[in-house]
C-alpha cells in the first residue's frame, strides 16, 4: 500500500487543488481576531473574510483558500470540555477552507469538494454521507442527481435546536455576522466503531465523523436576530485537517495522526522527566497536554498572555488544565513549557511565527507554570479529599464517553475555595470531578463568586474614597496584547494617601499611569505585580488596583 499522506502534504494538496481552480492562497490570520469584539478567538477560516462577505471590504480576488489556525475554547463554539474524552475534539485545530466572494455558489462548491475527496484524496465514495439543511432542495438535488450520492446517504437536518435557523445545518459565526444553510460531508469509520449516522439519536459517537462543512453564505444576522440578505451569495467551507488526516492515515482517532504521534511522544518525555518516571503512553492526559500545547503556544505567539480576564483567562484555564493532567501523571515540576520547542519543530514550516515566537512563548508559559506548580499540590489534596467524601465509585480513570451519571456532588463552597485560594478555575475542578463521576454545584459556586465581586467592588470604592483623590485621565490597559509597555507616563503619585510630586527610595507609593500592561485587581482576583523602569529609577510594583 502507498504510504499514507502526512498532515503537511494533506494541507498543501488542499491549497494547491483550489489554487488550480482559480483560488488565491491566503495566509492564516492570527488566532486573535483583529478588530472584532464579537469573537474571543478565531473560530473559523471565514473570520478574516467577514467584511468581504458583508460587502464592506473588497479584495483583489474573488476566490481564496486557506489553512486557518482556529481555537474553539470559549464563546459560541467551545470544545474545551470534550478534549481528551473524544477522538476528535481539540482546543486548537487547523481548518482547510475555500471561499467564494460572490463568485461560484452551491453547484461548484459541492463538485469541488467531491472531486477533491474522491479523486485526489481518493476516499471511497460509499464511505461518504452528506447532510443538507432541510429546506435546501437545491443542495439535495445537486448531491443526488449531479454527484450521484444515493438518497439513503443524504440526510436532511432541520431546525432541530428549538428556534428558527437553529440547526446543525445552518452555520453562524457567532450571535451576529454572516451565516447561511450548509451541507456537511461525513466519513463512516466503520461498524466496529460506536455511533450512528448524522441525524440519528446516536450521532455523537465516533463512527460517522463530519469532515467538511460547506456553508452557503446568504445572510447577515444582526443583534436583534434579524436576517439581512448579503450583497451576493457566497461560499465558506471548513474541513478539519486533523480529522481528514485521521481518515487518510487509516486511524480513527485524531491523536493517532503523524502530528500528534510526535507531540505525544514529546509530552511523555517531558512528563516523565518532570517526575513521572515512565507514565502510561496511552493515557488520555497526554492527549490533553499535546492538544493544549498547540492552543497555548499559538495564543501566546499571537499576542495574548495569561491573566484573569478575557482571552488571557481562557489561556490560563487551558494552561492549568494541561498542567493538572501532567501532575496527575506524576509530574512534580514545570514541564509544559518545554513542549513549545517540540511544537515549533512539528509545525514551524507551515506557521513560521512559531519559530519567531518560540523563545517568548517558552518564557511566558514557564512563568505561568511555575506560579501554578507552587499551589497545585495543596489544592489537589483538598479537592481529592472532598471528592472522596462524595464519590460513589473508586477513583479510577473514566475514559471517553464513559462518564457515569448519578454520582455525588462536590459543594460549590469547596470549588470556590479552590478557585479563590489555589487558582483552580472551576472548569478544572469540574474536569477532575468528571473523571470520578462527581458533579460540581456550579450554581452555589456562581453565587459565591458574585458575592465576592460585590464585596471587591465595595472595597475598591472604599479604598479610593478614603485614601486617594484622582480625577485625571483613565488608564489605558494593554495587558491582553503585551507584557511590557514602553513610553508610559506617570500621571499621579501618592504617598500615605496624599498626592506628591515625587516619591523617594523606600516609600510605599501609589502610582497612576496613562498606559499600562498591568492587570488590575478585580472580582477578588489579585492584580499583577512587576516593575516600572526608566533611565534613572526602578519601582517594584507589588499590586495593581
Ligand atoms: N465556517 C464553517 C465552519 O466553521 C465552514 O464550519
Amino acid at each position: 500500500m502507498k504510504e499514507a499522506m502526512k498532515a503537511a502534504e494533506i494541507r498543501s494538496t488542499f491549497l494547491k487543488f483550489f489554487e488550480a481552480k482559480g483560488h488565491t492562497i491566503v495566509a492564516s490570520s492570527p488566532v486573535i481576531p483583529g478588530d472584532d469584539p464579537t469573537l474571543l478567538f478565531t473560530n473559523a477560516g471565514m473570520n478574516q473574510f467577514k467584511d468581504v462577505f458583508l460587502g464592506f471590504d473588497v479584495r483583489p480576488y474573488k476566490r481564496a483558500t486557506t489553512s486557518q489556525k482556529c481555537i474553539r475554547a470559549g464563546g459560541k463554539h467551545n470544545d474545551l470540555e470534550n478534549v481528551g474524552y473524544t477522538a476528535r475534539h481539540h482546543t486548537f485545530f487547523e481548518m482547510l477552507g475555500n471561499f467564494s466572494f460572490g463568485d461560484y455558489f452551491k453547484k461548484d462548491a459541492i463538485s469541488y469538494a467531491w472531486e477533491l475527496l474522491t479523486e485526489v484524496y481518493k476516499l471511497p465514495k460509499d464511505k461518504l454521507w452528506v447532510t443538507v439543511y432541510a429546506e435546501d432542495d437545491e443542495a439535495y438535488e445537486i448531491w443526488n442527481k449531479q454527484i450521484g450520492v444515493p438518497a439513503e446517504r443524504i440526510v436532511r437536518i432541520g431546525d432541530n435546536k428549538g428556534a428558527r435557523y437553529a440547526s446543525d445545518n445552518f452555520w453562524m459565526m457567532g450571535d451576529t455576522g454572516p451565516c447561511g444553510p450548509c451541507t456537511e460531508i461525513f466519513y463512516d469509520h466503520g461498524p466496529e466503531i460506536e455511533g450512528g449516522p448524522p441525524g440519528s439519536p446516536n450521532e455523537d459517537g465516533d463512527r460517522y465523523i463530519e469532515i467538511w462543512n460547506n456553508v452557503f453564505m446568504q445572510f447577515n444576522r444582526d443583534e436583534a436576530g434579524v436576517m439581512h440578505k448579503l450583497p451576493k451569495p457566497s461560499v465558506d467551507t471548513g474541513m478539519g485537517l486533523e480529522r481528514l488526516a485521521a481518515v487518510l492515515q487509516h486511524v480513527h482517532s485524531n491523536y493517532e495522526i503523524d502530528t500528534f504521534v510526535n507531540l505525544l511522544a514529546a509530552a511523555k518525555k517531558a512528563v516523565d522527566a518532570a517526575g513521572a518516571g515512565d507514565c502510561d503512553k496511552d493515557s488520555p492526559s497526554l492527549k490533553v497536554i499535546a492538544d493544549h500545547i498547540r492552543a497555548c503556544t499559538f495564543t501566546v505567539v499571537d499576542g495574548v498572555i495569561p491573566s484573569n480576564a478575557g482571552r488571557g483567562y481562557v489561556l490560563r484555564r487551558i494552561t492549568r488544565r494541561a498542567i493538572r493532567h501532567g501532575y496527575k501523571l506524576g509530574a512534580r515540576k514545570p514541564f509544559f513549557y518545554t513542549l513549545v520547542a517540540a511544537l515549533a519543530a512539528e509545525m514551524g514550516d507551515a506557521y513560521p511565527e512559531l519559530r519567531q515566537g518560540e523563545k517568548r512563548a517558552t518564557e511566558v508559559l514557564k512563568q505561568e507554570e511555575e506560579g501554578f506548580f507552587r499551589t497545585i499540590a495543596n489544592g489537589m489534596e483538598i479537592l481529592l479529599d472532598a471528592i472522596r467524601a462524595v464519590e460513589i465509585r473508586p477513583a479510577e480513570d473514566v475514559l471517553m464517553q464513559d462518564v457515569p451519571q448519578g454520582g455525588g456532588t462536590l459543594s460549590g463552597d469547596v470549588a470556590f475555595k479552590l478557585h479563590d485560594t489555589y487558582g483552580f478555575p472551576v472548569d478544572l475542578t469540574a474536569d477532575v470531578c468528571r473523571e470520578r463521576g462527581v458533579r460540581v454545584d456550579v450554581a452555589r459556586f456562581d453565587e459565591l463568586l458574585e458575592a465576592q465581586r460585590t464585596r471587591a467592588r465595595a472595597a475598591g470604592k472604599f479604598k479610593m474614597a478614603a485614601g486617594l483623590e484622582y480625577s485625571g485621565a483613565a488608564t489605558t490597559f494593554h495587558g491582553y496584547e503585551h507584557l511590557v509597555r514602553e513610553g508610559a507616563k506617570v500621571t499621579a503619585v501618592y504617598v500615605d494617601g496624599s498626592p506628591v510630586q515625587s516619591a523617594r527610595s523606600g516609600d510605599d507609593a501609589v502610582i497612576v499611569l496613562d498606559h499600562t500592561p498591568f492587570y488590575a485587581e478585580s472580582g477578588g482576583q489579585a492584580g499583577d505585580s512587576g516593575e516600572l523602569r526608566n533611565a534613572s529609577s526602578r519601582v517594584i510594583v507589588e499590586d495593581t488596583i
